[in-house]
């Protein structure tokens, strides 16, 4: 649950207020280091581009990627459209998406949004109406002032969210997410050692508000702004970690890493093998399995990003040598996507035919999905009737043939992919640490604290921003400080 809240929180950050004379008050003379970032999701490309930013010209940056860049972000094509079918809402206040989107001239395309119904297992307990106010009476009715309560707290703990901004803009980094999270806010690396459900009980929320708690997210994301799906990116999400790329000028390698090992010289040798073409789209996370011993191939680098999940159970990387143990957190949830071009039969969805509900969110963990929902394109269409009927069902196991035949009259095409989405967390969550050796850095860690796009870029600049010190061995490098008012 707490991933749902984080969700919802930077749902709603508020706006950045950032000084608008800085200055640099680093030098930079020294030789160009030799950077590898291994991940070529939103996290490791934002890195590419942060560095590059940072170093202008003078590094050398090699970005490893096993799969198609993008990673979790990406899209399906059925019947000539495209479709997001990993992370996918954005909130036009997320600052660094909207930054990258209009910075690549990528078109935000308008939104499309439909009724949301909370759907209990046995009911809808709560349904949208046209009318906003009418939603808002509902809400009243059913949370009572929690519903006003919710919104002043998260507005209040948004606002210190958003204090990240300025604080990467002047240039501060962390070593741990920990101590990140303690400069927004103290009260958010205190969360994080505690269940939401009882944290939000112990603000005197009821426990009807709390047992749906998703119902909160709805009134962050659908109560709040009159259309969650507000941002689309047109081409999908995955466009602007394509650009990000791009635009550091890193060098791709369509490789696997397997190893990291120190090289004897303070430095880091970085084994890989080649991959199979990443246009086979294989959605699954990562696939270690067939790496041929034969084409493996090291490369020696100064600073080494990891820009991929590390946890206990699932690495496909071996750090070997390395004088520290490093200690990687819990285990990823699996979430199943399912995506259906065909007719739904309302009944089995406990609608009538004349429902006009679109996107039908859980509140009972218990039930065999978590969210059905009916999806617009990505494409620069406009949208219109004549969209094929694309639903998109997220479960935390795969459906069988028989219980999709009951949701649906008619198929005319299924399809499935299995992510591994984020982080399970524990009530005391055990938070890690961006820097794992000097020169060496982990820009997931930060998916302990909340798992997002957002996140991952804020990872980026924290970790970007930590190579960058450390090879000038200056802590204030990148440290920008507002001009003194001249006269
Ligand atoms: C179904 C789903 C829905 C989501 N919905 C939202 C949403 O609505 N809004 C939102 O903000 N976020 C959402 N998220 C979360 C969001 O997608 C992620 O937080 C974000 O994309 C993570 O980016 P990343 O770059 O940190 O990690 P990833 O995208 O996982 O990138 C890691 C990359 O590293 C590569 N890699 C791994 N190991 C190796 C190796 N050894 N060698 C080379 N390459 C390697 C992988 O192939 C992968 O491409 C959702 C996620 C999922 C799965
Ligand atoms: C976390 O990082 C800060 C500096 O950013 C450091 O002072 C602190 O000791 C670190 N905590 C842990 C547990 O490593
Ligand atoms: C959880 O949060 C509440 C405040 O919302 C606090 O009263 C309680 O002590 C916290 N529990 C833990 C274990 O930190
Ligand atoms: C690790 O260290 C051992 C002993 O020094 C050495 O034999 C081995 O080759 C090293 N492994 C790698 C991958 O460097
Ligand atoms: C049905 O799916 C097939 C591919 O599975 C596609 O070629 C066809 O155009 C689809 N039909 C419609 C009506 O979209």
């Amino acid at each position: 649950m707490l991933q749902v809240w984080n969700l919802c929180l930077l749902g709603l950050l508020t706006q950045v207020r950032t000084s608008k004379a800085l200055r640099d008050v680093s030098g930079f003379d020294t030789a160009p280091p030799k950077i590898a970032i291994i991940g070529g999701g939103i996290g490791g490309t934002s890195t590419a581009y942060f560095l590059k930013e940072l170093f202008e010209d003078n590094a050398i940056i090699d970005l490893y990627e096993s799969g198609a860049i993008g990673g979790r972000l990406a899209t399906l094509p059925i019947a000539g459209y495209n479709y997001e079918v990993g992370g996918s809402i954005i909130h036009p206040k997320n600052q660094y998406m909207v930054d990258f989107t209009s910075k690549f001239g990528l078109q935000k395309s308008r939104a499309c949004s439909g009724n949301v119904g909370l759907f209990n297992g046995e009911e809808y307990v709560y349904r949208d109406d046209s009318y906003k106010f009418v939603n808002f009476v509902k809400l009243l009715w059913r949370y009572g002032w929690d519903v006003y309560r919710l919104k002043q707290l998260t507005d209040e703990m948004l606002t210190n969210f958003a204090r990240i901004y300025t604080l990467q803009t002047e240039g501060h980094a962390y070593q741990n997410v920990t101590s990140l999270l303690y400069d927004m806010d103290p009260m958010f690396s205190k969360m994080t050692h505690n269940s939401s459900a009882a944290w939000l009980k112990g603000f005197g929320f009821h426990d009807l508000m709390i047992s749906e708690l998703i119902t909160a997210v709805t009134l962050c994301n659908y109560g709040q702004t009159p259309d969650v799906h507000a941002f689309v990116v047109r081409g999908g999400n995955k466009r602007v970690a394509e650009e990000l790329l791009k635009h550091s000028r890193a060098a791709y390698l369509r490789r696997l890493v397997a190893e990291i090992t120190p090289n004897g010289q303070g430095h880091f040798k970085v084994t890989s093998s080649e991959t199979e073409t990443p246009d086979s789209r294989v959605f699954s996370e990562e696939n270690p399995s067939n790496i041929a011993d034969s084409d493996l191939r090291s490369q020696d680098y100064d600073i080494v990003v990891i820009a991929a999940p590390l946890t206990k159970d699932n690495n496909n990387i071996k750090f070997v040598n390395f004088t520290k143990e490093f200690d990687f957190p819990g285990h990823y949830e699996r979430i199943i996507c399912t995506m259906v071009q065909g007719k739904v039969t309302p009944e089995s969805l406990l609608l009538t035919p004349d429902d006009a509900i679109d996107e039908i969110l859980v509140t009972n963990p218990k039930l065999m999905f978590n969210s059905f929902g009916k999806q617009c394109p990505v494409d620069a269409h406009d949208y219109s009737y004549d969209n094929p009927d694309v639903w998109k069902i997220f479960s935390s196991a795969p459906l069988e043939e028989d219980q999709l035949n009951i949701f649906f009259s008619k198929r005319n095409s299924t399809n499935v992919i299995d992510w591994l989405a984020y982080p399970h967390y524990d009530s005391d969550q055990k938070l890690g640490d961006f820097e794992l050796l000097p020169g060496m850095y982990h820009v997931n860690a930060i998916e302990w604290a909340g798992s997002a796009m957002e996140m991952s870029i804020i990872g980026a600049k924290n970790v970007a921003l930590l190579a960058y010190k450390y090879w000038l061995q200056n802590p204030n490098a990148g440290m920008k400080m507002p001009l003194k008012d001249e006269l």
